[in-house]
């Protein structure tokens, strides 16, 4: 492979980090824009972050509160029970002034040791029972933030979807809330007593002896110091090799769920050219981190034995010119040997936590998203017949790009009216701006004489029913899947509706037909037989207005044709929106736009249209020439 390629596909594939991307794996292909990004790397505003996840954990004060306590008997017993050796050994094993009554000091040997079991029992005790506490904190918090955020996304406009990507949205709710997880369950609590032990063992190494106390006091540190040093080449060796990991994982997910496009266009030839090239580098990456990380282990552990010795020697020394106690330096020794761990596991966690309180902003980023709002004097009304009217309405998604330019049209109860034109027109917006999945800028919508921003919102789109060609299919039976239209419907209706979109015949060829479940959006059948059990979903509910968005695109003509007669009774008494690029389906509306541009260029009904010769009558015979 040469180098610019080399370059190219590096190019590509280093934004995957490899946990997001397994992640996303799981995950399943989401359509468009997605890739799943889970936080990484520092938050941007700490106390925020702090302070807010604070405000979460609070809810859970009484288990907190008893947990720390746990882990402070914990701590408290293990230093004391370390401590107690000196005594013990001072008294009943080693002492000056030679031997007394042995029995005496076997028995005397036996009481401290019974009292040293229970210390430690009590300190296993509270270990165990804080961790239980904090694992009941950190779900209940977890579980508690896991629905606040669903539910805050259930009442996002639109837009908001519209602009962040699915993946994005997801890795919030795993990635994001898990490193969160993570560090509530077991990080905050090492922390805690990692930090309690640290000052103990201080206080107790410096009262036992404070020469032997501060040789490892400035010891530590500065072995911690070198190991670091170590570490940081370790650590980019590290990252190098997540980072060839995630750019492997990217590749191989993309050509897994691509596969039909990589053998159709004979890319796997190429394909396993990149493959090899991505693998050998991920090889070397992580023989080096392998090899940096092997080194380490042994490097620490012998600089951490050169301390030992000394403070043993010093010691020693102590003991020999009669200046300190054997139970002592045994006490400190175990001291020395002990001291980098809490000190290694504090500084280890420190990323944990960087890494949570970045996850826990993007998750406040998305519960601080602007939700729809619902207007204060919203207009009463009992039922909608469906007489809408737009007046010179202006609307851009964004600011100073216009997409609908004064358009003005109505519809009266149960008429239909269809719009065509060119791709990008303009005409699902138009449908979008009628349920209120945005708002407009200038001009005035009405439903039965009331601007569409004083209707209360569910009560607007519970009388819109849809039919988008993006169909969506919830994982489910077949009948829950056309009931998700209107709760209420019987199982008569649901097959009365199914009859309607011309599923019916269909759906009883289903395994196990009506019941048949369908997962992963409805892949075990055709697009066009997903579209018909939106179409049935559409049939099921009774509102007054319908929406369909070039609903019939992806089913065959002659399905189209047959399904014809199905639609006529869907739109029947309904003041249906119709976008279609057959215009067959338009042909028979009260009245069709010509939208170009954002601009309606013509209006008319379809023999008025043709007979005017302009645009639909090109779009017309065109389609016609082609059918
Ligand atoms: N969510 C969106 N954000 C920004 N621009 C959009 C969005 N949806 C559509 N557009 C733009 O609005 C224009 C009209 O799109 P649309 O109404 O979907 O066209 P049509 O349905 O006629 O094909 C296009 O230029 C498109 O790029
Ligand atoms: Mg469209």
């Amino acid at each position: 492979m040469n180098e610019a390629r080399a370059k190219r596909m590096e190019a590509k594939y280093s934004g995957n980090k490899t946990k997001s991307q397994t992640k996303q794996l799981e995950l399943g292909p989401s359509r468009g824009r997605s890739r799943a990004m889970g936080a990484s790397g520092k938050p941007k505003n700490m106390r925020n972050a702090i302070v807010r996840l604070m405000q979460y954990i609070s809810h859970e004060k009484v288990l907190i509160i008893a947990a720390i306590s746990c882990s402070l008997i914990h701590t408290g017993t293990s230093l004391a029970a370390s401590y107690l050796l000196r005594p013990i050994i001072n008294q009943f094993i080693y002492f000056e002034g030679g031997a007394s009554d042995i029995s005496a000091r076997v028995s005397g040997l036996l009481t401290w040791l019974i009292f040293l079991a229970i210390i430690y029992g009590i300190s296993v005790l509270t270990q165990w029972l804080q961790q239980r506490l904090m694992l009941e904190a950190s779900q209940r918090t977890l579980v508690r933030m896991r629905s606040e955020l669903f539910a805050k996304l259930q009442n996002l406009p639109v837009r908001y979807f519209d602009t962040h990507a699915a993946g994005d949205i997801m890795s919030r709710f795993t990635n994001d809330v898990d490193t969160i997880g993570e560090m509530l369950n077991t990080t905050l609590i090492q922390i805690i007593c990692g930090a309690i032990t640290i000052v103990g063992t201080i206080v107790l190494m410096l009262y036992t002896n404070p020469i032997l106390g501060l040789i490892t006091i400035i010891a530590t540190p500065l072995l911690t110091f070198v190991s670091k040093t170590i570490m940081k080449n370790g650590q980019k060796a590290y990252s190098e090799q997540q980072k060839n990991l995630g750019m492997l994982n990217g590749f191989t997910g993309e050509t897994v769920s691509g596969q039909k496009v990589v053998k159709v266009f004979n890319h796997e030839e190429i394909a396993m050219d990149e493959f090899g090239y991505l693998n050998e580098k991920l090889c070397r990456a992580q023989e080096e981190a392998q090899f940096r990380s092997g080194i380490m282990g042994p490097a620490t552990h012998q600089l951490c034995n050169m301390v030992y010795a000394v403070v043993a020697s010093v010691g020693g020394i102590l003991v020999a010119l009669g200046r300190f106690d054997v139970g002592g330096l045994t006490v400190s020794l175990n001291y020395t040997r002990q001291f980098n761990r809490p000190i290694n596991e504090v500084s280890m966690q420190i990323n944990t936590v960087f890494s949570a309180l970045a996850g826990a902003e993007r998750v406040f980023e998305v519960m601080d998203a602007e939700e729809e709002k619902e207007d204060a004097d919203t207009v009463p009304m009992k039922e909608m017949k469906g007489h809408v009217v737009l007046d010179h309405v202006n609307f851009g998604y964004v600011p100073d790009v216009p997409v609908l330019k004064d358009i003005s049209l109505y519809a009266k109860p149960g008429q239909k009216i269809a719009f065509v034109g060119s791709t990008g027109a303009g005409k699902t917006t138009v449908t979008n701006l009628l349920s209120r999945f945005y708002d407009i800028q200038e001009g005035t919508i009405t439903i039965d004489g009331v601007p569409i921003e004083k209707i209360n919102r569910g009560f607007l789109r519970s009388n819109i029913a849809m039919v988008l060609q993006d169909t969506h299919l919830f994982t489910g039976t077949v009948r829950e899947n056309i009931r998700y239209g209107r709760l209420e419907a019987t199982d008569e209706e649901v097959v009365e509706a199914a009859k309607i979109a011309s599923a019916h015949s269909f759906i009883e060829q289903l395994e196990n037909g009506y019941d048949t479940v369908l997962e992963n959006d409805g892949a075990n059948l055709s697009q066009g037989q997903r579209q018909l059990l939106n179409i049935a979903r559409a049939a099921i509910s009774k509102a007054p207005i319908l929406i369909l968005d070039e609903a019939t695109s992806s089913v065959d003509t002659r399905t189209e044709r047959h399904i014809e007669e199905g639609m006529d009774a869907l739109m029947e008494n309904r003041t249906t929106f119709v976008i279609a690029h057959r215009l067959s389906t338009v042909r028979k509306s009260n009245a069709i736009m010509v939208l170009e541009k954002g601009k309606i260029i013509e209006r008319g009904t379809h023999e008025e249209l043709l007979a005017a010769k302009g645009r639909y009558a090109d779009l017309y015979h065109e389609i016609v020439e082609l059918d």
